[in-house]
C-alpha cells in the first residue's frame, strides 16, 4: 500500500500494480503544507480522493477520515464515511483509534462500508502524545495496542495499520489477528506495508522519518531540473527552434508593413 493524492500519482500506482492506494490525511503535511494532520478537512480528502479515483482503476482506494469527523458520534462518522465513497469515489475508509472507536467502526461496517483501522502512533493524537515517537515499548502501551487491534478486528475492521510500533509487538499482533496488519515503521512481520509517497520518493525534505526508505531521490532530481531550466532561460539556450513554431513568412511580412 502507498499513499497517493492526485491523478498522476494514482495512475503511476495503478501501473505498478500496487494493490492498495491510500488517500491519507498525511496529505495535510506533504501536500497542503500544514505542520500536522489536524487541520485536514472532509473537503480536502474528498477533493484529493476524486483525483485518485479518476487515475486509478485497479487498486483498492482507501480514504482517511480526518480529525474530528468520526470521534463525535457514530452516526456523524457514518455520514462522513459515506461521503468519502459517494463524493470521493473511495472503496473503503480508514480511521485512527482502538477500543475507544470500536463502536463507531461497528456502526460503519454494519452499513457496508469497509473500515481499515490504525493503531500505534496515530498522528491525529500528536498533541496528546507530544510527538511521533514509537509507541508500545512500555508494558502499559504494548498491552493497550494489542487490545486496540483486537477490538478493531472484533468490531469488523478488515485490516489494521500498525504505525511506529516495535517489530516484535507487530509480529505478536499479526499472529493474534485474523485480518491482515499493514505496517509503517512496524517491522517486517506485518502482513503488508505502507509508505507515504513523498517519503519513499525523496520528495518531502522537511524531515525524513527513520522508517521511510528512499527508493528514489526525486527531490534532488526536480531541484536540478529547475536550476538547469532557469539557467538555460537566462543564457538563451532554451527554447530553441526545436521547441518553437514557424508560420507563413508572407503573413508576417504583411504585419510588419
Ligand atoms: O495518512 C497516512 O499517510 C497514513 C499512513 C501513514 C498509514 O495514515
Ligand atoms: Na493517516
Amino acid at each position: 500500500m502507498i499513499t497517493a493524492y492526485d491523478y498522476t500519482t494514482a495512475v503511476l500506482a495503478d501501473a505498478a500494480e500496487i494493490p492498495i492506494v491510500l488517500v491519507g490525511d498525511s496529505l495535510g503535511m506533504v501536500v497542503l503544507g500544514h505542520e500536522s494532520t489536524i487541520p485536514v478537512t472532509m473537503d480536502d480528502i474528498i477533493h484529493h480522493t476524486k483525483m485518485v479515483a479518476r487515475g486509478n482503476k485497479n487498486s483498492l482506494i482507501v480514504a482517511d477520515l480526518p480529525f474530528m469527523t468520526y470521534q463525535v458520534d457514530p452516526s456523524e462518522a457514518l455520514r462522513n464515511a459515506a461521503r468519502l465513497l459517494q463524493e470521493g469515489g473511495a472503496h473503503t475508509v480508514k480511521l485512527e483509534g482502538g477500543e475507544n472507536i470500536a463502536p463507531t467502526v461497528r456502526r460503519i461496517v454494519q452499513c457496508d462500508i469497509p473500515v481499515m483501522g490504525h493503531v500505534g502512533v496515530t498522528p491525529q493524537s500528536v498533541n496528546a502524545f507530544g510527538g511521533y515517537r514509537v509507541r508500545g515499548r512500555t508494558a502499559q502501551q504494548a498491552s493497550q495496542i494489542v487490545k486496540d487491534a483486537l477490538a478493531l478486528e472484533e468490531a469488523g475492521a478488515y485490516a489494521v495499520v500498525l504505525e511506529l510500533v516495535p517489530a516484535p509487538l507487530s509480529r505478536l499482533i499479526s499472529e493474534k489477528l485474523t485480518v491482515p496488519t499493514i505496517g509503517i515503521g512496524a517491522g517486517p512481520d506485518c502482513d503488508g506495508q505502507v509508505q507515504v509517497l513523498h517519503d519513499m520518493l525523496g520528495l518531502f525534505t522537511d524531515f525524513v522519518p527513520r522508517h521511510a526508505k528512499q527508493y528514489a531521490n526525486l527531490g534532488q532530481t526536480i531541484r536540478d531540473a529547475f536550476c538547469q531550466y532557469a539557467q538555460e532561460v537566462k543564457d538563451g539556450s532554451f527554447p530553441t527552434t526545436r521547441e518553437s513554431f514557424t508560420m507563413d513568412e508572407a503573413i508576417l511580412a504583411e504585419l510588419e508593413d
